[in-house]
């Protein structure tokens, strides 16, 4: 690695290299492509949400002026299955075909699609299919309690016991425990809403198959639709140039992919077919509603001596998809006794899936709630209360962290916020007329590294370029490719280009998990350090090079120039010189890094860390909670880039107020429809929702998983949040609200007067 100087683009505030793009309009999202021939494909959506098909009249539809077909069950052609392949191949979260069989599971299925020569013909003739359906009462009952499952069940991601981690006697050590709590806490559906609707643009050329698609992870994509259509993955191209943004909806294929490749197969012409947002809300996934009971026992100084956390998640009719709410269970407090195990629950609705933090946020909502309750039972501050609990080591696993520095965010955050001034009675902090509540809760992400492969060039006319087949969902990918690539090669940003989302590229990690920067880091690296071996072979051998008959080994390579190593006061030379003597355009190497995620035997467990502080107002004559200011110090590792980092944190903790406020998916009891599925009624956080958000990084290298020391820093935001926002609320108004999101009818029961 390069000497880093005071000049080094990493750890430097870098505003987006692709902002240019998208401010000027001139970025391509995926629906923004148009080819000769384009047709219109707009699905028929099930109104009911169980039971079967039983006559599909296309009569109508079909003679309407413009309409090309009406695709269903009988005329799509094969759509084959998927299966899981190995690493991150063939995850598909909704594993069914489109039109596989006549049976409904979930409101908005679709069960027929219309193609035509413009958008607002295919919808007509979408409207003009006569469904008619037998129909039986949906469960969509919000009431979970867990189906009789095996011990060891298959999920999304393969196979996973359902008592997750157990050690001591946890029943024996909670029923014997002096203070004890015993809470359910409940999380409801969430659905993402990315403001780039999902849609796909398929075009075959022979049995070449390309695909424009906002995907999370395009090599999936691949392996996925490859699959369905019987092709050599060779034969397909996924290209996903920009995504406005994703929240985990496009990490997996939804069935409107293959839909899209299957008309244009049929119809011999590219096919566009974009979400509407109801779509979005029935067939593209959502975060799962959760129960969540956790049981704390501890001695009156506040020793935890047992956890039990037991949870359990919806999922749908068909598909296995696993809110791992125990992500963090096991290793974030020291305590001798702990069980954690879920359970699932089948409803008639489309399939959850992964959404921002999965599982980690639901789950550390219900834990950190109940640590926040048990601090407030033992009248111990819960910062103490966690101080007192933090473990040496990963108690789960038994071995040691790579680098946790929670206790460190704890001191900077309770500093920063001034929470030495925390009065800990209800309703006692005023301010200006309001009641003032505050509260805290920590945080926890999984940190890792995907496989990853880059290709890196050094040019003749200075320039370098990186190229990496992952994607830039929005968070800043394109920048940091180009921080490191600008490191690596000594050329300033706008000299580096940078190529991403698009199959034909080195195979890129997915843009999920928080893990895509963590990953293209040592594949950069690799690839740029053998470019750079190359060019000094070249400045080494060329006849007439100034390094001609110099040994390879003498040689080195800094700030994008070359010199003998024992003298470079006798002059550096600029790696674009010895590219045009030696009449070469460029330069190249490629690199790879294997993955560590999924890594059966690790050595270290690797997470990141954070805690938020939190303060909202409570105004009692109006009932209006507002939050006031949030304070969150997140223990990610090096930062490559702290602006883009922050951006991340800031708009994790927007998400964190919807969750704790405003966010849920209602699934309407007679017809199962997911009925608030427009912008206007699922509310999410807006500005005037949204107060200071103060976003603090340490700095705290983790060496273990690149060797920048860089870990993932997307969703670690939002986890934790909801659970300082209600303990906030209970601090101002004294109402415990364990039910997601805080509703003003909840705290219409405050006793605490203004
Ligand atoms: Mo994130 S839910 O892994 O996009």
């Amino acid at each position: 690695m390069p000497q880093e100087t005071t000049a080094s683009p990493i750890g430097r505030d870098t505003p987006r290299v692709d902002g240019p793009l998208k401010v000027t309009g001139t970025a391509q999202y995926a629906s923004d492509f148009h080819f000769p021939g384009l047709l219109y494909a707009v699905p028929v959506e099930a109104t009911i949400a169980n039971g079967k098909i039983q006559k599909l009249d296309t009569t109508e539809a079909e003679k309407m002026p413009g309409v090309r077909a009406i695709f269903h069950r009988a005329n799509i052609g094969k759509i084959f299955r998927s299966v899981m392949g190995k690493g991150m191949e063939g995850i598909c979260v909704e594993r069914r075909p489109p039109f596989e069989d006549d049976v409904v599971r979930y409101y908005g299925q679709y069960v027929a699609l219309a193609v035509a020569e413009t958008f607002e013909t295919a919808k007509a003739a979408a409207d003009a299919v006569r469904v008619t359906y037998s129909r039986e009462k949906p469960n969509v009952e919000t009431d979970l309690k867990a189906d009789d499952d095996p011990k060891e069940v298959a999920t999304t991601y393969g196979p996973e016991k359902r008592l997750q981690s157990e050690r001591g006697e946890p029943d024996a050590a909670f029923a014997s425990a002096p203070v004890k709590l015993d809470q359910i806490y409940v999380t409801p559906a969430e659905t993402h809403n990315p403001i780039e609707l999902q849609g796909a643009t398929a075009m075959w050329d022979g049995s070449m198959l390309t695909l424009y698609e906002e995907s999370q992870a395009i090599f999936n994509m691949r392996s996925v639709l490859a699959q369905m259509f019987g092709l050599p993955k060779e034969n397909v191209r996924v290209i996903t140039k920009f995504v406005g943004s994703g929240f985990g909806s496009k990490l997996w294929p939804w069935t409107h992919c293959p839909l899209a490749v299957a008309a244009a197969r049929q119809l011999g012409k590219p096919v566009k077919l974009v979400l509407s947002r109801k779509m979005t809300f029935q067939t593209a996934g959502h975060r799962a509603r959760t129960q969540q009971r956790v049981r704390l026992g501890a001695t009156p100084e506040g020793k935890l001596v047992s956890l039990l956390h037991d949870y359990v998640y919806e999922r749908s009719m068909l598909d296995d998809y696993h809110e791992n709410c125990g992500e963090a269970t096991a290793f974030q407090y020291s305590v001798p006794n702990l069980r954690v195990k879920f359970g699932r629950a089948k409803r008639n609705i489309g399939t959850p899936s992964d959404m921002r933090g999965p599982g980690a946020v639901t789950g550390l909502y219900a834990t950190e709630s109940a640590v926040n309750e048990l601090a407030d039972q033992l009248k111990i501050d819960p910062v103490r209360l966690r101080v007192l609990n933090e473990p040496k080591i990963d108690e789960g696993l038994g071995i040691p962290f790579s680098s946790r520095h929670y206790l460190e965010c704890l001191e900077l955050g309770a500093e920063k916020f001034g929470w030495s001034k925390r009065t800990p009675e209800m309703g006692s902090m005023k301010r200006d007329g309001l009641v003032l509540g505050w509260g805290m809760a920590g945080a926890a992400w999984i940190a890792a590294r995907f496989a990853a492969e880059a290709n890196f060039e050094l040019r003749d006319d200075g320039t370098a370029r990186v190229a990496c087949g992952t994607q830039d969902i929005g968070t800043g990918t394109y920048t940091i490719l180009a921080q490191l690539a600008s490191l690596k090669a000594g050329v300033p940003l706008d000299r580096v280009e940078v190529a991403l989302g698009d199959t034909s590229l080195p195979e890129g990690p997915v843009s999920g998990g928080s893990m895509a920067t963590g990953s293209v880091v040592p594949a950069v690296f690799a690839a740029a350090d053998n470019a750079i071996t190359a060019l000094l072979t070249i400045a080494a051998t060329t006849p007439g090079s100034p390094f001609e008959k110099q040994k390879l080994d003498d040689l080195a390579f800094e700030g994008g120039r070359v010199f003998v190593k024992a003298e470079k006061s006798a002059g550096t030379v600029p790696f674009a010189d010895l590219l045009r003597r030696a009449n070469l355009r460029l330069v190249t190497g490629s690199g790879k890094a294997e993955a560590t995620f999924g890594e059966k035997k690790s050595k270290f467990s690797t997470h990141s860390f954070g805690c938020h502080f939190v303060e909202v107002t409570w105004q009692p004559e109006i009932a209006r909670l507002r939050v006031n200011r949030v304070l969150t110090v997140i223990d990610a590792g090096r930062i490559i880039n702290p602006l883009a980092g922050r951006n991340q944190i800031e708009g994790a903790v927007v998400m964190g107020i919807g969750m704790a406020l405003l966010e849920h998916t209602t699934y309407e009891p007679q017809n199962g429809a997911p009925i608030n599925s427009n912008l206007a009624d699922y509310i999410v956080a807006v500005n005037a929702d949204v107060p200071s958000i103060d976003v603090h990084f340490l700095d705290f290298p983790d060496k273990e998983i690149n060797e920048l020391g860089a870990r993932g820093i997307g969703e670690i935001g939002l986890a934790g949040i909801a659970a300082a926002i209600t303990a906030a609320t209970y601090h101002a108004t004294g109402v415990r609200v364990r039910e997601l999101p805080i509703k003003i009818e909840d705290l219409l029961t405050s006793s605490v007067l203004g």
